[in-house]
Formats: structure tokens, C-alpha cells, sequence
């Protein structure tokens, strides 16, 4: 009798408990039915510009063309619009750059062509029995009475605003005024000045009364080696196509070019890069990029190409061998379609 009774209560517990979990699964995934539908009315509910709102993964998916739904599509024709939209902005802008950089080019050529022109009055000044201190002075006047900075004085300790150079001496001749042009001498007056900013550098060479042959000869020759080196600078050809046309004429012509002194880029400072080498191979250096403006000044010396720097002022370049140099410079300015001389 206890038997039956205890197994129909197990019984009854058993049924009992097995139907509360079934009701609890049942009341749970109710509850969760009803949070999902919830959730999709809450997501309707959205205005159509919440799209703003989306996490970068929904755009990153729907910018790859395949939209999944009618808003999809939508969103990816909105993308394709912005990214056109961008892409004309950048477009806009760049040529604006450009203009712009063609503009500021303008500026300089004209800055430069002006000093040019100031540059050539001073030249006709210079006179048998005046001192290099005085070709300082004018040049010094000039500049600074035209806006300009003469670009030599205090540079790296240049006590002048010129380099006047005399026969024997290579470049860098520091203006004394004891020191006095005499018949018969060449001389190499090197201007360089900072207009509004941007640098320029040109040096020529004066034949002082009656200067002897070989004086004569030199400087003729120097000019047609700088002449030369002018003619072989085209836009994408190479430094050294320039050095080599200077250096084989100097040299049929039984004269040698210095080889540690050189040119050098020019623009918004003194002296860039690169260094500009008047004895390297044809093919050889740095590409002539339409844009860059470097020096052409070539130092022509008679016998041997060696040197010495004076040792009391450091600066004023002798030929080792006493014999004479001359030295003629001009800037010029690689364009696309040919190599314009800024300092005619
Ligand atoms: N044309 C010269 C050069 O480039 C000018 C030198 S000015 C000086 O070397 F101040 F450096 F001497
Ligand atoms: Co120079």
C-alpha cells in the first residue's frame, strides 16, 4: 500500500515539474519574440536621414556596389554622388595649386629681370683708378636704394656686398679699398642680391683698357664655354651635359676648369642644392626639372686647375700657379620647353 502511494506522488512530482519547465520555455521565447518585434519597429521607426548614423562597417559594405535592399541602393548612389563630388573638389584644388605656382614663377621673373636691368647700370661705372671698395659702394647703393639686399654681405662672415676678383684670383675677392683697377687687368664682378625674397647671382667679366692677348683670349673663351654650357641645358637632359660641353671646350682650348668650386641651385636661399660640377661626364648629375633654377659659372683658368684661400680673410681664391682665371655666371631656370637665363 505505502508502495503505491509513494510512487504515485513521485509520479505527480514528476509530471509537475516537467510541465514548469515547459511553461518556462514557453514564457521565455514569448519574451523574446515579442523584444525581437520590438526591435524591428524601433528600426522602422528610423528617418530616412538616420543613414548618417550607420557604423562605418554598414557603409564600407554598401560602398562595394552591392546594396541588399531598395535603401541599400539608395545609399550607394548617394556614395557614388559624394565620391564624384570629392573627387571634382580635388581636382578644383590642384589646379588651383598650380595656378598659383604659376603665378608665384611670374613674380620671380619679373623680380629678376628687373635687377637685371639695375645691375647693368653699375657695370658701366667701373673705371680704370677706382677701388674694388668703391664698385662695393655703387652696388651697395643700388641695391638697397631698389628694395633689394646685396646677398654677399654678412654671409657666412662676407665683410662686402660684392665679389671682385682680379687676374689671378679665381672668385670670391672681398672689396678693399686699397686695392686699385689698373690697365691691363680682368675682373670678375659677382652680384648676387635677395629681391623680395627670392636670390639671385651673376657674375661678368671687365677688360680694363689694354689687356694683354692672353687675357683677352681667356675671357673669350670662357665666354663661349658658359655660351655652350647654355646650349646644352634642355629640360630633362642632365647636369654633366652641361659641365661637359663648358669642360671640352676649355680644354681644346689648352685651359683647365676648377674642379672643387662650382654652381649651385638658387631660390628662396643662396646656395641649394645641388652642387653643380663644370667636370662631370655628359649624362652624368642631376635631372634638369622643369622648375629648378641653378648657376652656370664655370671657372676658367689658364694652366692648372688647383687653388689656394687666402689665409688672412678666408674667402679670396688664388690659382696655385699665379696664372689667370676668369669666371662668368648666369642663373638660369628650367621650363618645360627650354632653359630661360634670368640674369641676361
Ligand atoms: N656667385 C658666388 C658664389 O655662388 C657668390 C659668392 S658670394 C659670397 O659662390 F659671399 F659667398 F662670397
Ligand atoms: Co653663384
Amino acid at each position: 500500500m505505502w508502495y503505491w502511494i509513494v510512487m504515485a506522488v513521485l509520479v505527480i512530482g514528476c509530471i509537475a515539474l516537467l510541465s514548469g519547465t515547459f511553461f518556462s520555455i514557453k514564457k521565455n521565447k514569448a519574451e523574446e519574440a515579442a523584444k525581437r518585434a520590438e526591435a524591428r519597429k524601433k528600426k522602422r521607426k528610423k528617418p530616412a536621414d538616420a543613414e548618417e548614423a550607420q557604423q562605418p562597417g554598414d557603409r564600407r559594405k554598401r560602398a562595394d556596389g552591392r546594396p541588399q535592399s531598395s535603401q541599400g541602393a539608395e545609399n550607394g548612389r548617394q556614395q557614388y554622388a559624394q565620391a564624384r563630388r570629392e573627387e571634382a573638389r580635388r581636382a578644383q584644388a590642384e589646379q588651383r595649386k598650380e595656378q598659383k605656382k604659376r603665378r608665384q614663377w611670374k613674380v620671380i621673373l619679373e623680380d629678376l629681370d628687373s635687377w637685371t636691368k639695375y645691375s647693368f647700370i653699375f657695370y658701366s661705372n667701373i673705371r680704370i683708378g677706382m677701388s674694388t671698395a668703391e664698385i662695393d659702394e655703387i652696388v651697395y647703393r643700388f641695391t638697397t636704394e631698389h628694395g633689394g639686399i646685396p646677398a654677399p654681405l654678412n654671409y657666412q662672415g662676407f665683410p662686402k656686398s660684392v665679389c671682385t676678383s682680379l687676374n689671378n684670383e679665381i672668385c670670391h675677392g672681398i672689396p678693399d679699398e686699397n686695392i686699385m683697377i689698373q690697365d691691363g687687368d680682368i675682373i670678375n664682378v659677382d652680384v648676387s642680391t635677395i629681391l623680395n625674397g627670392y636670390f639671385s647671382d651673376a657674375s661678368r667679366m671687365f677688360k680694363m683698357g689694354n689687356v694683354s692677348e692672353r687675357a683677352e683670349r681667356l675671357v673669350r673663351v670662357t665666354e663661349e664655354c658658359v655660351q655652350r654650357g647654355l646650349a646644352a641645358a634642355k629640360p630633362w637632359g642632365h647636369l654633366g651635359d652641361i659641365a661637359d660641353a663648358i669642360n671640352t671646350h676649355a680644354q681644346a682650348n689648352g685651359y683647365s676648369v676648377v674642379e672643387e668650386i662650382g654652381g649651385h641651385g638658387i631660390g628662396l636661399e643662396f646656395h641649394e642644392d645641388p652642387f653643380v660640377s663644370y667636370v662631370t661626364p655628359k649624362g652624368s648629375e642631376m635631372l634638369l626639372v622643369p622648375g629648378m633654377m641653378f648657376t652656370i659659372e664655370p671657372m676658367i683658368n689658364e694652366g692648372s686647375p688647383d687653388f689656394f684661400v687666402d689665409e688672412d680673410n678666408d674667402w679670396t681664391v688664388y690659382t696655385i700657379d699665379d696664372g689667370l682665371s676668369a669666371q662668368i655666371e648666369y642663373m638660369v631656370l628650367v621650363k618645360e620647353d627650354g632653359v630661360e637665363v634670368l640674369t641676361k
